[in-house]
C-alpha cells in the first residue's frame, strides 16, 4: 500500500488481524521477512532509523511515559534531542498542554504515577506531537479514555496534527471516520478493503457489514 504525505489512514480489523504489526513495520520496530518499506522513496534498510524516529510521533495505549521524569520533562524529550532552545521548548509545551486541557502550571511538575490513566494518555499524545513530527503512528491512542474525554481529544488531535502523515490503529469505526480520511481494513494479515472514510460503510463486503453493524454510526 501507499500512503501519501499528509494523509491520515486508519487501520481497522479484528483482534490479531495484523494492525499493530503493520504499524510497527513503518518505523522499523518490526523488520519484514518479505517485501520492503519505503519512506520518502527510500527503503527503510537504507534509512537512518534514529533520525526517522525523531521525526515520528508514536502513541501507544498505556502512554509509555518515563516514570522518573516529570510531565514537562517527558514532553520535552524530542525537543531536547533536537536541541531546541529552552525558551522555545517552554513556549511550545505550554501551548500543547493547554490544548490537552492540562495547563503546564498545574501539571508540568507532576510525575506520571500521580496522574489518572486518561491524563497519562493525554501527556503521551502531547509528547508525540510536540515537535511537529512528519509521521504520527498511533496504536489505539484513546482506548483508555472515557467517551467524553475521548471525543474532546479526537478533536484536539485533529487540531494538533498539523500536516503530519498519520497511521491510526483503532477498533472504533466512528473514531476512524472522525479522525482519518481513509480506512484500511485488515483481516488475517491481509488488506481486504481500502477506501475513503465516507465510502467505507457503503461496501457490500461481509466483514465491512459486520463492522458497521457493530458500530453506532451517527446518521
Ligand atoms: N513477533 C511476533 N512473532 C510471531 N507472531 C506475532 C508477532 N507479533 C504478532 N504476532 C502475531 O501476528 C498476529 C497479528 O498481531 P497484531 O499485534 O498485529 O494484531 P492486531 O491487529 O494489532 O490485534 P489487536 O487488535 O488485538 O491489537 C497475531 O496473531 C499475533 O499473535
Ligand atoms: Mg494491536
Amino acid at each position: 500500500m501507499k500512503i501519501a504525505a499528509g494523509e491520515s489512514v486508519a487501520f481497522v480489523g479484528r483482534s490479531g488481524a495484523g494492525k499493530t504489526t503493520a504499524l510497527r513495520l513503518v518505523n522499523g520496530l518490526v523488520v519484514p521477512t518479505r517485501g520492503e518499506v519505503l519512506i520518502d522513496d527510500v527503503p527503510l534498510a537504507r534509512t537512518d532509523l534514529v533520525a526517522l524516529r525523531r521525526r515520528t510521533g508514536y502513541i501507544i495505549q498505556g502512554s509509555g511515559l518515563f516514570p522518573h521524569q516529570t510531565v514537562f520533562d517527558n514532553i520535552a524529550t524530542i525537543p531536547r534531542l533536537l536541541e531546541w532552545d529552552e525558551g522555545r521548548t517552554r513556549e511550545r509545551i505550554a501551548d500543547v498542554m493547554m490544548r490537552i486541557a492540562m495547563p503546564v502550571e498545574k501539571f508540568g511538575a507532576r510525575y506520571p504515577r500521580s496522574l489518572s490513566g486518561g491524563e497519562q494518555q493525554r501527556v503521551g499524545i502531547a509528547r508525540a506531537i510536540v515537535a511537529n513530527p512528519s509521521i504520527l503512528l498511533c496504536d489505539e491512542p484513546f482506548g483508555a479514555l472515557d467517551p467524553i474525554v475521548r471525543r474532546e481529544l479526537q478533536d484536539a488531535f485533529r487540531a494538533l496534527r498539523s500536516d503530519a502523515t498519520i497511521v491510526f490503529v483503532t477498533h472504533d469505526l466512528v473514531e476512524a471516520m472522525r479522525v482519518c480520511e481513509r480506512i484500511v481494513l485488515f483481516d488475517q494479515g491481509r488488506i481486504v478493503s481500502d477506501s475513503p472514510s465516507s465510502a467505507f460503510p457503503n461496501q457490500s463486503l461481509q466483514l465491512v457489514r459486520e463492522f458497521v453493524a457493530a458500530a453506532s454510526l451517527p446518521s
